[in-house]
């Protein structure tokens, strides 16, 4: 079994993870937005899954005073369902909780059924919907949200 590495995202990482978010997303993050976050955005804290030395996911959020906001997750569509956005989650919340944060929170579609499945599994709860979120094709967002004190 190849082992499975949780880690900071480097800007080496970046051509990788674009493939995986292409794969992901009708409307992909540039290459300047990935750079802009790792090597820019001191609020940023990105973490890519490493598997038998390939990128296969990744998933980053801003920490902004005691919040966590999850920007994005992806893993590449040929590894999921073998835990590894699980894997990527808790490496957030593992950082986020090392950082003293309260808690965390993220938008997700309303059809998106398996990442708010994911997000259940690890104790965030819906708490609000922000109608028409998503520029593409006008979706409600669900508002997610979970406190330091939930344990999964
Ligand atoms: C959401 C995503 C990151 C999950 O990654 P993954 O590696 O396949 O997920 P895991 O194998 O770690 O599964 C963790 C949990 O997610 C949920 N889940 C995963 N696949 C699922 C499926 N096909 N159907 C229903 N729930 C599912 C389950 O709760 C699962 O826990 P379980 O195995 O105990 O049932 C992945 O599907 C993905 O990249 N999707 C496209 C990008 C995306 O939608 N990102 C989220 C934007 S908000």
């Amino acid at each position: 079994m190849e082992e499975l590495w949780i880690r900071p995202m480097k800007v080496e990482d970046i051509d990788e993870v674009l493939k995986i978010e292409r794969l992901c997303f009708s409307t992909p993050w540039s290459r300047e937005a990935f750079r802009a976050e790792i090597e820019g955005n001191h609020c940023a804290r990105y973490l890519v899954a490493e598997l038998g030395g390939l990128v296969v996911g990744f998933g980053g959020m801003w920490i902004i005073l005691d919040e966590a906001h999850i920007t994005n997750i992806g893993v590449h569509p040929h590894y999921r369902g073998r835990g590894i956005g699980e894997a990527i989650m808790r490496g957030l919340i593992e950082t986020a909780s090392r950082l003293k944060v309260e808690g965390m929170t993220l938008e997700v579609r309303v059809s998106n059924v398996i990442a708010q499945n994911l997000y259940k599994k690890l104790g965030f709860v819906s708490v609000g919907v922000r109608k028409g979120y998503y520029s593409d094709n006008g979706e409600d967002a669900l508002i997610m949200w979970r406190n330091k004190y939930t344990k999964v």
